[in-house]
């Protein structure tokens, strides 16, 4: 079976085309394109315009790539949330048009679980807790009674964000957690910085202000960033190997962004050793949103019997990882 997945909750657009090769994932086609705003933060209609912008471009470079002929997709999938509102909607215009002028199923997928099963589909993994890390979502996840539960999750901002806000506030690019991994790799003196876990529940925003006044007073950049990933990325494993032992379960994935940390990966790796736990993180280009990811999950939802009305295909801004009923899993 062949799905194409169109991914825009943010500030990326991204077509990808995969096919069913026995339960694994083979990734057919995978172009994107990201928005960059030119100063400050996402402006969510000009990341929605940009998407406008090259979706028909990129929708026709995946059919190419892929090699394959449009008829042939048989569900045509689309990021249906959690996101920032304008570009949800124009992902899912384009995904509506397509599937009509094509004639085929209209899926529209929890980008948050597609981060999850993008996982499981390449990685070889089957029962993890995931650790979902990328610029607006933060979660510990796992499979329980037929739904992806959250364990424990950020009670402010995202960690991503966390490290985009500090990097624009040090005047590097967004985003800006490749440039502070670089920097962090020279650093040599630990700064104290505030370490926030409630049970399974993490919170960045105190330690954001504080790593933004050791650089005001001076401390080199260098040795901010590597304080600042030592402290998130202890306090991420911490919660992750909470909830490996809460539900019992031996394996764990990275998913999201902030997943191609090097560090963060070393990490986490380290801790699921040392529980005699399994470590799995997909390809770099699987972390960040894709369209792979949102195919993918879009074909177990349609091989599973999920139906889905244009009329029903509403995309929502809120939606929640536990509201998917997860029926590809029973
Ligand atoms: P979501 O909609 O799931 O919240 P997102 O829109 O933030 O996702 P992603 O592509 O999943 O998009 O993640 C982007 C984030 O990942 C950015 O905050 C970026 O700084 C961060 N990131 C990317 N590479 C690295 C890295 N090497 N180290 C740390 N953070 C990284
Ligand atoms: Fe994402």
């Amino acid at each position: 079976m062949l799905s194409l997945g169109i991914e825009g909750t943010a500030h990326t657009v991204g077509v990808g085309v995969v096919e069913d090769d026995d339960g694994r994932c083979r990734v057919l086609a995978k172009v994107s394109r990201m928005y960059h705003p030119v100063k400050g933060g996402i402006h969510p209609r000009e990341a929605a315009n940009h998407h406008a912008e090259h979706l028909p471009g990129l929708i026709k470079k995946a059919f190419e790539e892929a090699d394959v002929e449009p008829g042939e997709v048989e569900v045509v999938a689309f990021s249906q949330g959690p996101g920032l509102g304008p570009c949800l909607r124009t992902a899912a215009t384009a995904a509506r048009a397509l599937a009509l002028s094509l004639g085929k199923p209209l899926v529209g997928v929890n980008h948050c679980v597609a981060h999850l099963e993008i996982g499981r589909g390449t990685t070889g993994c089957g029962d993890p807790v995931l650790l979902y890390v990328s610029g607006g979502n933060t979660q510990v996840i796992a499979f329980a009674n037929h739904r992806y539960r959250v364990f424990g999750e950020t009670l402010d901002i995202g960690v991503g964000n966390c490290l985009d806000k500090l990097g624009r506030y040090m005047g590097l690019s967004f985003p800006s957690g490749p440039a502070i991994e670089r920097l962090a790799r020279k650093g040599e003196t630990y700064v104290d910085l505030p370490y926030t876990i409630k049970g399974m529940d993490v919170a960045f925003s105190g330690l954001l202000t504080a790593a933004q006044q050791y650089y005001d007073k001076g401390v080199r950049i260098e040795d901010v960033c590597y304080s600042v990933q030592e402290t998130v990325f202890a306090a991420l494993t911490e919660v992750t190997e909470r909830a490996m032992a809460h539900v019992g379960k031996d394996e764990v994935l990275l998913g999201g962004g902030v997943a191609c940390n090097r560090r963060l990966r070393s990490m986490v790796k380290t801790m699921a050793e040392e529980r005699g736990a399994s470590f799995f993180v997909p390809d770099d280009s699987l972390c960040v949103d894709n369209g792979v990811m949102i195919a993918w999950t879009g074909l177990l939802m349609h091989k599973s019997g999920v139906r889905m009305r244009v009329e029903e295909s509403f995309v929502d801004q809120r939606f929640r990882t536990d509201m998917v009923d997860v029926r590809w899993r029973r």
